[in-house]
C-alpha cells in the first residue's frame, strides 16, 4: 500500500501495490517531459500576466521547470512510479526543488487538459518529423525516376503484363503517393495544433485565464470552443494515426513490388547487400527481409489505429482514464513510420534496376496488343472490331510462340486487310511508351513534367522546413 500526496486527501487507505503498477503511466509517458514542461511555462507564464500568481513566484516557477528539465535531458531525475505519469513527476520534482510557489503551478489547471495539450505537442512534433522523411523518400524517387527516363518495362494490371511504361513513371506513381501523405498530415496538423489548456477539468475555470496566450506561446494558433470537447477529444491522434496507416499502406505495396522484382522470375532488381539478409541452410539466397518487416510492420499501425477508435467508442463525456490508451498505440507508430520512410530511402538510393531485364520482359505478355487495336482504328477500323482483330493476332502469334512483332505483314493482313506496312513500327515497345501523352500519361513529355513538378515541390517543401 501506498499513499499518493498529489490528490490522496481524501483517501484514508492507500492504494494497492497492483493497482498502482496496473494505472501508472510514467513508464512510458515521460517520453512527453520535454512538452509537459513547455507548457508548464506557457500557463505560469500566462498565470503571472493575469495576475493569478504574481509575477516574482512566476518566475521561481520558470526557474524550477528550467531545472527539472536539465535534471531529465541529463539522465539526474528520479521517476517515481507512486507518482503516476509525467506530469505528477514533474510537478512534484517542481515543489520538491523550488518550494511553495511550485504549488501555485496547478491553478487553473487540470490534467486532463495538461494531458492533452503535452499529448498534442508531442504528436505535433511526430508529424513534422514524419513529412521530412516522407519528402526525402519523394526526393529518393524523383531522382531515381530521373535517372531511368527512357527504360521500359512492363506495366501490369490484376499483375498480368498489361502495356508497356517507363520505369520513371512507375516509381513517380509511388512519390505522388507520398507527397499526398505529406500534404494530408497538413491538414491534420490544423486540428492536431489547437490548444485545450484552460478548459481545466471539464468545465472551464474560475480564474481569469488567458487561453490563446498559451497557445500561441507554445506554437499552436488557436484554442478549444468547448471545454468538455477539448478535454475529451482524441480525433488528432487518429486523424494522424490514419495518416501514419496510410503511409504504411503506401509503403506495403511499393515492398511488395521490391519482393516481387527481387525474385529471379522477374529479376528486375538486385537488393543492395545492406538491406538484404542470407539464409542459414540455402547458400544462394539473399532475401528481402527488410521490405519483407515493413509490409509486416503495417499490421502494427493499423492494429494502433483500431486499438484507439475502439478505445474512444462510447466514451461518455469528457476525460475517462481509457484515454491514457491513446500513448503507447502512438508512441510505437510513431517509431515504426519514422524508421519506415529512412530505411525505404536508403535501400532505394542503392537499388539496382535490371533495365535489360525490363525491357526484355516487356516481350513476353503481348504488351503492344493495345497498339496494334490503336493502328487499326488510324485505319478506320470502330474500335471494337479493332480489338477483336488484334485479340486474333494475339492467337495466332500465341500459336507460334512468338510476339506480334514477329508477325509477317501476310500473316497480319491475313486477319485483317487493312494492315500496311507502317504496322511494325507501331509495334514497337519503346515507341508505344512515346505516344501515350496524355496529361498524366506515361509518354516523356508527361514524364518530365511530372519530374519537373515533384522536384519543385520536394525543394519547396525543404526550404520551407530550412526557413
Ligand atoms: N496519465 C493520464 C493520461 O495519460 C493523465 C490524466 C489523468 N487524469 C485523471 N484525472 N486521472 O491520460
Amino acid at each position: 500500500m501506498s499513499k499518493n500526496r498529489s490528490w490522496g486527501g481524501r483517501f484514508a487507505g492507500g492504494t494497492h501495490a497492483a493497482t498502482a503498477a496496473y494505472t501508472q503511466s510514467q513508464s512510458f509517458d515521460r517520453a512527453l517531459y520535454r512538452q509537459d514542461i513547455l507548457a508548464s511555462r506557457a500557463h505560469a507564464a500566462m498565470l503571472g500576466r493575469q495576475c493569478i500568481i504574481s509575477l516574482e513566484e512566476t518566475k521561481i516557477i520558470l526557474a524550477g521547470l528550467d531545472r527539472v528539465l536539465e535534471e531529465i535531458d541529463s539522465g539526474h531525475f528520479t521517476w517515481k512510479p507512486e507518482l503516476e505519469d509525467v506530469h505528477m513527476n514533474i510537478e512534484a520534482r517542481l515543489i520538491e526543488l523550488v518550494g511553495d510557489a511550485g504549488k501555485k503551478l496547478h491553478t487553473g489547471r487540470s490534467r486532463n487538459d495538461q494531458v492533452g495539450l503535452a499529448f498534442r505537442l508531442y504528436v505535433a512534433d511526430s508529424v513534422t518529423r514524419w513529412q521530412s522523411e516522407a519528402v526525402s523518400l519523394c526526393d529518393t524517387l524523383t531522382k531515381r525516376a530521373a535517372e531511368h527516363k527512357g527504360d521500359i518495362l512492363p506495366g501490369c494490371t490484376h499483375l498480368q503484363p498489361a502495356q508497356p511504361i517507363s520505369l520513371a513513371h512507375h516509381l513517380l506513381a509511388y512519390a505522388w503517393m507520398f507527397r499526398r501523405d505529406v500534404e494530408r498530415l497538413d491538414d491534420a496538423l490544423k486540428r492536431v495544433r489547437v490548444s485545450p489548456l484552460g478548459a481545466a477539468a471539464l468545465a472551464g475555470a474560475t480564474y481569469p485565464l488567458d487561453p490563446l496566450s498559451v497557445a500561441r506561446e507554445v506554437g499552436f494558433e488557436t484554442v478549444y470552443s468547448n471545454s468538455m470537447d477539448a478535454v475529451s477529444d482524441r480525433d488528432f491522434a487518429l486523424e494522424t494515426l490514419f495518416c501514419a496507416a496510410a503511409i504504411m499502406m503506401h509503403l506495403s505495396r511499393l515492398c511488395e513490388e521490391i519482393i516481387l522484382w527481387a525474385n529471379p522470375a522477374f529479376g528486375f532488381v538486385r537488393l543492395p547487400d545492406g538491406y538484404a539478409t542470407g539464409s542459414s541452410i540455402m547458400p544462394q539466397k539473399k532475401n528481402p527481409d527488410v521490405a519483407e518487416l515493413m509490409r509486416g510492420k503495417t499490421g502494427r499501425v493499423y492494429g494502433a489505429l483500431t486499438a484507439l477508435l475502439t478505445v474512444m467508442k462510447a466514451l461518455p463525456l469528457a476525460y475517462n482514464r481509457d484515454m491514457q490508451e491513446d500513448k503507447e498505440a502512438f508512441f510505437d507508430v510513431e517509431a515504426t513510420v519514422e524508421a519506415s520512410l529512412r530505411i525505404m530511402a536508403g535501400m532505394l538510393n542503392e537499388l539496382e534496376f535490371r533495365v535489360d531485364k525490363m525491357r526484355e520482359a516487356c516481350r513476353r505478355g503481348f504488351l503492344n496488343a493495345t497498339e496494334l487495336a490503336d493502328y487499326l482504328v488510324g485505319k478506320g477500323l470502330p474500335f471494337r472490331e479493332a480489338h477483336h482483330a488484334a485479340g486474333q493476332a494475339v492467337a495466332e502469334a500465341e500459336r507460334h510462340g512468338k510476339g506480334l512483332e514477329s508477325l509477317s505483314l501476310s500473316e497480319l493482313r491475313a486477319i485483317e486487310p487493312r494492315v500496311e506496312r507502317d504496322v511494325h513500327a507501331t509495334l514497337d515497345y519503346a515507341a508505344a511508351v512515346r505516344r501515350r501523352e496524355t496529361p498524366g500519361g506515361t509518354g516523356p513529355r508527361s514524364v518530365k513534367r511530372q519530374l519537373k513538378q515533384m522536384q519543385r515541390w520536394v525543394d519547396g517543401r525543404n526550404r520551407q522546413s530550412a526557413g
